[in-house]
Parts: C-alpha cells; structure tokens; sequence
C-alpha cells in the first residue's frame, strides 16, 4: 500500500491503549530492518528521519526507499520528520513526499512556540498531513537532574498549547533523556497523568525512550502514550554486530556481508520494542 500519515494510527493507538513504535533510520539497511520487524510482527510502523539523516542519505532517496518498500508492503507504514527545527525544514519534507511532520520549538519561549507551530500545522492540514509537536523539552544525555526538572512539561500548559496550534499529537517531556543506554530511567507517570487528563483525546509521544525502564514504558503508554521513538539503542546494536562481524571475519570486504549482520540484530532489537509497546499483531 501507499505511505499512511500517522493520524488514525496515532488515534487508533490511543483507543486501543498500544504505541505504535517510530524507529530512528539513517540507511538502507536500517529502514530494512525496521520495515522487515514490523512486518513479521504485523504491526503498523513509523520509519523517522531526523535533519542529519536527511542531510546524510538525501530526502528524494529517503522518500523513494521508504515509499518503494511500503507499496510492497500490506502494512501501514509513515515516513515522518523527526525534531524538525524549523517551519522551513518541515515544509521541505511535505513537498518531498513525508506523510508525517514533526516541529521541534521546545527551545523557543511558550507564545513563539504556539506562533512558529500555528504556521506549520496550517500549512500541513490543508495537505491533510499531520504534525506532532513538542511542549516542555526532552534534553540529551549529560544533564544533571535539575535540568530535567526544569523542562518538563507542565501539565497547565498543554490545553492551551493544543488549543492554540492544533497539533495533531504532542511530545511531552516527563524525565526521559535522549541517546542514553542503559534502560534504568522511571519516568514522571503522575506528571504524565495530568497531561493526558488535560488533553484525553490527543496522542502523546515519548522521546528518548533508549534509556526508560521497560515497566516505566509500559505504564506510559497505559497512561496516553501513543507514539513511542526508539534510536539510540538501536543504532547501538546495528554498529556494534558490524564491528564484530568485521573482527571475526577480517578479509571480508562485501559490504553487504558486514551490513546484514547490523541489519538482522536492529531487526531483532525493533521486534521486541514492538512486542512490549503492545502493536504486535494489530494487522490481521
Ligand atoms: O527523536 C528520537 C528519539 O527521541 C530517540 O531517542 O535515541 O534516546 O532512543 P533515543
Ligand atoms: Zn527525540
């Protein structure tokens, strides 16, 4: 089938109390092995790029790969635009082909935020493509506690926030940290709760899931956590069986050798996030 947009499967996630799993690509090989799991799992799929991977593999060979692999495909599979930093990037992508938006405005104060999101969203919904966005800020690794406390979402905003832009599903900030390793972070579940009471029928995304606790995931996403983005942990995988592949077996140059090791172990990583975000088997 062709490309989906995230919207129904966003809402369905949200009616059925899954995630649907949004996998970080940045090469053939990793949107292989993310379109492959997925669809062993029969499970309904977001393949995102962020700037930089757009910016490495090129936007019309991301849009043709993807597009190419999900006209063969009986599963529902996004392309979507990962922390766009600017309205200009996402227009870029919409023409392109993405059928999934994502702005990025948590540096921005609260009232600039809503004004560069509002342009974004009008755009986008006359194309009928949705656009997720992101209201307190998921921080990187290698900040200290305060810092984290300091953006997260508050709770009190988001009504208005949502009011305001129209944004189809929200990324919310509730103590997980991006490109972490170890899954040992619990996330801010009350926090989360009073989100999602303030806004029940908006999907709401967590960002820098390498580094939660898996029952803390499991709990997000039974309290309104629809979108779940996956990267560190596995490019982790992926470059850590290249490596190895290529230390046992020193004389070969076949990158095609080497590359399927990285592939078949991020395949294997995805599947089991399909299986605990809950969507495996929600195609029949
Ligand atoms: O937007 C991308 C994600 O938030 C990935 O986070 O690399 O920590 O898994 P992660
Ligand atoms: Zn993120």
């Amino acid at each position: 089938m062709s490309l989906v947009t995230s919207k129904h499967l966003l809402l369905n996630a949200l009616k059925g109390k899954y995630a649907v799993g949004a996998f970080n690509a940045n090469n053939l090989e990793m949107i292989q092995a993310i379109i492959e799991a997925a669809t062993i799992e029969k499970a309904p799929v977001i393949v995102q790029f962020s700037q930089g991977a757009i910016n490495y593999a090129g936007i019309f060979a991301i849009k043709s790969m993807v597009g190419a692999m999900a006209k063969y495909n009986s599963i529902p599979i996004v392309l979507h635009f990962d922390h766009g930093r600017t309205v200009e990037q996402n227009i870029k992508c919409l023409n392109s082909g993405f059928t999934s938006l994502m702005f990025d405005g948590s540096d921005l104060s609260f009232t600039e935020n809503i004004n560069q999101s509002k342009i974004l969203t009008q755009i986008a919904h006359f194309y009928k493509i949705p656009v997720e966005l992101e209201l307190g800020k998921v921080l990187y690794q290698g900040v200290d506690n305060n810092e984290i406390i300091n953006t997260l979402t508050n709770p009190y905003q988001v009504k208005e926030f949502i009011y305001k832009t129209k944004a189809d599903s929200l990324a919310v900030a509730v103590g997980s940290v991006h490109s972490q390793c170890s899954s040992e972070t619990q996330l801010d579940i009350d926090r989360l709760k009073e989100i999602s009471k303030e806004i029940p029928e908006v999907p709401l995304v967590l960002h820098g899931s390498s580094g939660v606790d898996e029952n803390s995931i499991r709990d997000a996403i039974a309290n309104g956590i629809c979108k779940v983005n996956v990267g560190t942990c596995l490019i982790k995988r992926f470059s850590e069986s290249v490596k190895n592949y290529i230390q046992l077996n020193p004389d070969v140059i076949d990158p095609r050798k080497y590359l399927n090791a990285g592939k078949e172990e991020m395949k294997d990583e995805v599947r089991k996030k399909i299986r605990l975000f809950g969507s495996s088997k929600i195609i029949k």
